[in-house]
C-alpha cells in the first residue's frame, strides 16, 4: 500500500516536471502569430512583434547539394529568414509515404544559422501548374485532371474542381504540419505559404463539363452577402447564378471561388494541427488599369478579388503580393492594395534588383510584417562569394541597417509611427507632413543648392516619429530638410541635435553629431548606404 503511495507520488512529481518543461518552452518560444489593433497588424514572434529581413531561395534550391551557396546569400544580405520550398514530389514520393529528411535539413541548417524559416508548400498549384505534385499523380490524369480552355483545348493547369486531389493536398499537408509541431518546438518556421502563386495562365476558368455544372448553378450564399457584394462592386441581390450576380467578371470570380475553396481546405486541414500562419501569395496584375482577366493569371489572389478569397478560405490568415513591378507609382499602389484591416501585409517575393530596395520603407510605412527578395542565391551557377555579395550590396546595405534594431522597426510599424518616400522615375522631391513639421526630401547626391538628381530612381526615405519634435530619420541617397507647419506655421527652425548612429539591444548609440556642413544648405543628405539620423528640431 505505501509501495503503491510512493510510486503514485513519483509518477505526480515526475509528470509536474515535464509539463513545467513544457510550458516553460512555450511560455519561451510561444508559437508565432499575428496580431490585429487599430486595423494594423504584427506577427509576434517570441511574443514580441517581429520584422522578417527575408530573401527567397530559387525553386530548385532547396537540396543538399544547393544549400550552402542559399546560407552564403542570407549571410551577404544579413537576413533574418530564409524562405525556401519545400516539395509536395519530393515528401510524399510514393501514396502514403513520406520523407521528411529535406524539411530535417532545412530544420537544422536554419538554427545553425540563427535563422528563421518561412516554408513554402510547392503542392496542387506552383505558377498556375501542377509540377510539384508527386509523379504517381502526374501519371494519372484521369483522376487528377488538369482544366479544360474554352474551346476545349488543354490547359496546363490543374483543376480546381477535383476531390481525389484536394483530399490528397490536404491530407499532406495536414501530414507535414503535423511534423512540423513534433519537429520544431523551438519555432525555427514562422509561417508557411501554401501552395505558390495559385490559378491558371491561359484560360480564365475551368470549362470542363464538371466545372460548367457548378458554373451554371447558383452562386453560393456566403458570397452574396451586402458586404461582400459591396466589396466587390456588385448590385445587392439576394440569388443567381454566376453570370446574373457578377456579369463580365462571372469566369474569374468563379475561377478564384473555387480555387480559393480548395485551398482554403488544404490549408484548414493542417491549422487543424499546427496553428503556423498561413497565407498565399499572388502573381499580381496591373493594379492600375483594371486589365481583363486574360492577361494574367486568373484566380489566384489578386487585388479585385481578395473579398472572395477572404470568404472561401478563412484559414488563410493573409494573401501577399509577389511584387515585379518596378516602376514607382505601381509597387506603391500594390503595397496600399494588400494593407487591408483585413489582411497585414507582407511581400514574400519582390524582384532581387536594385530598384526594388526602396519598397522596404513603404512596406513598414504601411505596417508590414516583412520583405523578402526572390532568388537571392546563385542557382548553381558557380558565383564565388564576393560576386554574390556585390549582386546582393544594396539590400544586405538595408538589412545591416535594420537588423539591430528590427525589433524597435517592427513595434513602430505595428504603432503607425513610420512614414516614408521613395524616388520616383521624375525624380522629383516628395514632402512628409509630420504634425507640426514638414519633411522635404530630395533625390540627389550633394546639397540642395546644387542638387545632382541620382542617375537611377534608387533614393528612399522613412521617418519614425519618436515625439512631437523628435524624429529618426533614415534613408539613401537623398537629402531632408524641414518646412515650420501647422503650429509652427510661420516661425523659425533649426536642429536642436542630429545625432548619426545605430541601434543595438534596443539602445542608441552614437556615432557622431551632425554640424556645420553635414546639416547647413539643405542637409543632412544620405549616400547609398543607408544611415539613421536622431533629429530634434525646434522653431524659435
Ligand atoms: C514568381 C514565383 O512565385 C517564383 O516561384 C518564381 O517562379 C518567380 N516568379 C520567378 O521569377
Amino acid at each position: 500500500m505505501h509501495l503503491h503511495k510512493y510510486f503514485v507520488l513519483a509518477v505526480f512529481i515526475l509528470f509536474s516536471i515535464v509539463s513545467i518543461e513544457v510550458s516553460a518552452q512555450l511560455k519561451e518560444h510561444p508559437v508565432p502569430r499575428l496580431i490585429e489593433k487599430d486595423g494594423r497588424h504584427a506577427l509576434l514572434v517570441d511574443g514580441e512583434p517581429f520584422l522578417i529581413l527575408g530573401g527567397q531561395a530559387h525553386n530548385s534550391s532547396a537540396w543538399p547539394g544547393m544549400m550552402p551557396q542559399v546560407w552564403t546569400a542570407i549571410e551577404a544580405m544579413h537576413a533574418n529568414t530564409l524562405e525556401v520550398p519545400i516539395y509536395w514530389e519530393q515528401i510524399e514520393p510514393q501514396p502514403g509515404k513520406f520523407d521528411f529528411s529535406v524539411v530535417d535539413m532545412l530544420l537544422k541548417q536554419g538554427r545553425e544559422h540563427k535563422v528563421h524559416l518561412v516554408l513554402l508548400w510547392f503542392a496542387t498549384w506552383k505558377n498556375g501548374s501542377n509540377h510539384y505534385m508527386p509523379e504517381w499523380m502526374k501519371l494519372d490524369a484521369m483522376k487528377y485532371p488538369n482544366i479544360t480552355g474554352k474551346n476545349g483545348q488543354p490547359v496546363d493547369s490543374p483543376s480546381p474542381h477535383t476531390q481525389a486531389a484536394m483530399e490528397a493536398d490536404a491530407k499532406a499537408f495536414a501530414v507535414v504540419m503535423s511534423y512540423l509541431k513534433k519537429a520544431d518546438p523551438q519555432h525555427t518556421v514562422l509561417m508557411v505559404q501554401v501552395e505558390n502563386e495559385p490559378g491558371a495562365w491561359n484560360s480564365v476558368r475551368d470549362y470542363s463539363a464538371e466545372a460548367q455544372k457548378h458554373f451554371e448553378g447558383q452562386v453560393p450564399a456566403e458570397l452574396l452577402k451586402p458586404e461582400v457584394l459591396k466589396a466587390l462592386n456588385k448590385l445587392i441581390v439576394a440569388k443567381g447564378n454566376w453570370t446574373e450576380v457578377f456579369g463580365k467578371d462571372a469566369d474569374e470570380y468563379f475561377q478564384a471561388w473555387s480555387v480559393a475553396k480548395y485551398i482554403g481546405y488544404v490549408a484548414a486541414a493542417g491549422k487543424a494541427v499546427y496553428s503556423l500562419p498561413l497565407y498565399v501569395n499572388a502573381a499580381l496584375r496591373d493594379p492600375l488599369s483594371n486589365p481583363s482577366a486574360s492577361n494574367y493569371e486568373s484566380g489566384g489572389p489578386t487585388d479585385n478579388v481578395i473579398p472572395i478569397w477572404k470568404v472561401a478560405a478563412p484559414a488563410i490568415d493573409l494573401l501577399a503580393p509577389d511584387i515585379y513591378l518596378p516602376e514607382s507609382e505601381k509597387a506603391l499602389k500594390v503595397i496600399e492594395l494588400y494593407d487591408r484591416a483585413d489582411n497585414p501585409l507582407f511581400v514574400p517575393e519582390i524582384g532581387s534588383g536594385e530598384e526594388y530596395v526602396r519598397y522596404f520603407y513603404p512596406v513598414l510605412a504601411h505596417g508590414g510584417i516583412g520583405f523578402s527578395p526572390f532568388g537571392i542565391d546563385a542557382n548553381g551557377n558557380g558565383e564565388k562569394k564576393e560576386e554574390t555579395e556585390a549582386r546582393l550590396t544594396s539590400i544586405s546595405q538595408e538589412y545591416a541597417m535594420a537588423g539591430p534594431m528590427m525589433r524597435e522597426l517592427a513595434k513602430w510599424s505595428f504603432e503607425g509611427k513610420i512614414k516614408s518616400v521613395v524616388e520616383h522615375e521624375d525624380h522629383m522631391e516628395q514632402t512628409i507632413d509630420l504634425g507640426s513639421w514638414q519633411a522635404i526630401v530630395t533625390f540627389g547626391s550633394s546639397r540642395r543648392s546644387n542638387v545632382k538628381t541620382n542617375e537611377k530612381p534608387l533614393g528612399k526615405a522613412m521617418v519614425v516619429q519618436l515625439g512631437e519634435n523628435e524624429f529618426l530619420l533614415i534613408g539613401s541617397l537623398c537629402h531632408f530638410t524641414f518646412k515650420p507647419i501647422g503650429a509652427n506655421s510661420g516661425k523659425a527652425w533649426q536642429y536642436l541635435k542630429v545625432e548619426e548612429g545605430k541601434y543595438e539591444n534596443g539602445k542608441f548609440k552614437l556615432l557622431r553629431i551632425l554640424n556645420g556642413d553635414e546639416t547647413d544648405w539643405g542637409g543632412p543628405g544620405f549616400g547609398a548606404k543607408p544611415a539613421v539620423l536622431r533629429t530634434t528640431l525646434i522653431s524659435r
